[in-house]
């Protein structure tokens, strides 16, 4: 057959069309999943706001489809085709600039998403979504629908058990601020809770806890951690105020002698008497489910969380600042090392019995002997 541009066009018009058919038409005539049994019908704000989400460009950069090998990143179950049997046409996306949204359901109650959509550097403050203040009131609302759904019927369980939480913790903040706090710890173990600090309260410490401080949580907890960070306005129970040490009025010395609702500040353990670092620490690690408070575990590590947590009291707390003994020993201190420095103290004031008795069964000093003769003996043996 002869070259002429017709028969190319037709050739190529040909082998287009066969493409077509091949990938979109047929599969869309024979593949029909059977709904897995997480898979449920959209309601109709969900599907409303399905349609918001597509119009908004949100799959440019959210994908729906966990691939098995995201399992380790705590994605939840891979995708099945079958967890789209309702979806006309499927918009999964592909792009992975934004997390992962097919679990996205009750991973965040519903002020967090008001919050977030409004700007995300609100309750994010590194975030590069873009703001979508302009999806206002029922449209929001539509949204939020349906990103609450994403997840099917294990999804809709985590968001409904969100609301049922919020109720209440919105019943403990109204009551008063030291009715919210116990309230908050009666859900927290009770050996975080008594757990010593173990990274001191140094400068140090303090430094780098500010720079996260700045980057994960002034959004919400306000740059002078009074809780009026820009999300506030969306959020309820709003974020924490930990300066209410302060604004409570209180004397610090002897609460009893002036109770005023709010915390107080316990000088013989550097600590508000009900906000230890070990509460602290547990609260960003898992987040405060029913409020907006979110979990940290998958972004800051033991040591930042402890850092934070040191800035949050010193700076807004009270908590005072401690010498500081080096960055190697700040990390690697344990409880009973605090014991020994307290032991330090009353040497200084030659109370020696008193020393010896707060010294404890396991004192430092002697695993450190042990290990520096350790270290003699190795250098001699360079030396030779
Ligand atoms: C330019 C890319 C981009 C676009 C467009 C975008 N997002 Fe995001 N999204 C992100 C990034 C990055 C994050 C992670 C940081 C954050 O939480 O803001 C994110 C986070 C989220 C989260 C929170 C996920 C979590 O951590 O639990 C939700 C929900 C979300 N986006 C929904 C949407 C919706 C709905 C739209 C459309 C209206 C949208 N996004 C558009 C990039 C994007
Ligand atoms: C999206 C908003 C948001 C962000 C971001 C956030 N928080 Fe919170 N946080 C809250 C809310 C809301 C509460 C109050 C919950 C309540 O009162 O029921 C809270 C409560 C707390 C509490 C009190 C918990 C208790 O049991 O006493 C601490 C401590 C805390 N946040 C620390 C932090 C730290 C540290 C960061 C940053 C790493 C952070 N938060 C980031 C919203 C947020």
């Amino acid at each position: 057959m002869k070259m002429t541009p017709i028969t190319l066009m037709v050739g190529a018009t040909l082998v287009m069309l066969s493409v077509i058919l091949g990938n979109i038409i047929m599969p869309a005539q024979v593949f029909h999943p059977k709904p897995t049994p997480n898979t449920i019908m959209y309601t109709r704000d969900e599907l409303e706001g399905r349609q918001i989400y597509i119009k908004n460009g949100c799959l440019y950069c959210h994908s729906q489809d966990t691939r098995d090998m995201d399992w380790g990143m705590g994605s939840g179950l891979a995708a099945q085709p079958g967890d789209y049997a309702f979806d006309s046409p499927e918009a999964l996306g592909s792009s992975r600039n934004g997390p992962d949204l097919m679990h996205e359901a009750g991973y965040h109650p519903d002020d967090w998403h008001w919050a977030h959509f409004e700007n995300p550097r609100y309750t994010r403050p590194q975030s590069f979504m873009p703001s979508f203040s302009y999806i206002k009131g029922e449209d929001r609302r539509k949204l939020i629908a349906y990103i609450q759904c994403l997840g099917g019927i294990d999804g809709r369980k985590r968001a409904e058990q969100q609301r049922a939480l919020k109720n209440i913790l919105v019943q403990y903040y109204q009551k008063s601020p030291a009715d919210n706090l116990a309230y908050l710890n009666s859900t927290l173990p009770s050996a975080w809770l008594a757990l010593p600090n173990p990274v001191p309260v140094t400068k140090g410490s303090v430094e780098r806890g500010r720079v996260l401080y700045v980057a994960y949580c002034a959004g919400c907890h306000g740059e002078h951690g009074d809780g009026r960070g820009p999300s506030k306005p969306f959020l309820n129970p709003p974020p924490m105020d930990f300066t209410l040490v302060q604004a409570s009025g209180a004397d610090p010395a002897a609460p009893q002698a002036n109770p005023q609702p709010g915390y107080h500040y316990d000088y013989a353990r550097n600590q508000v008497s009900d906000i230890t670092n070990g509460a602290i620490y547990y609260v960003v690690l898992y987040g405060i489910p029913g409020s907006a408070m979110p979990q940290f575990k998958g972004q800051l590590e033991s040591e930042k969380i402890w850092d934070v947590g040191n800035y949050v009291g010193w700076a807004f707390m009270g908590w005072k600042m401690e010498p500081y003994s080096g960055r190697y020993e700040e990390l690697t201190r344990r409880p009973w090392e605090h014991t020994w420095e307290r032991g330090q103290s009353h040497l200084a004031s030659a109370n020696l019995p008193a020393a010896l008795s707060a010294l404890g069964p396991s004192a430092s000093h002697r695993r450190f002997g042990v290990a520096s003769s350790a270290y003699q003996r190795r250098k001699k043996s360079i030396r030779r």
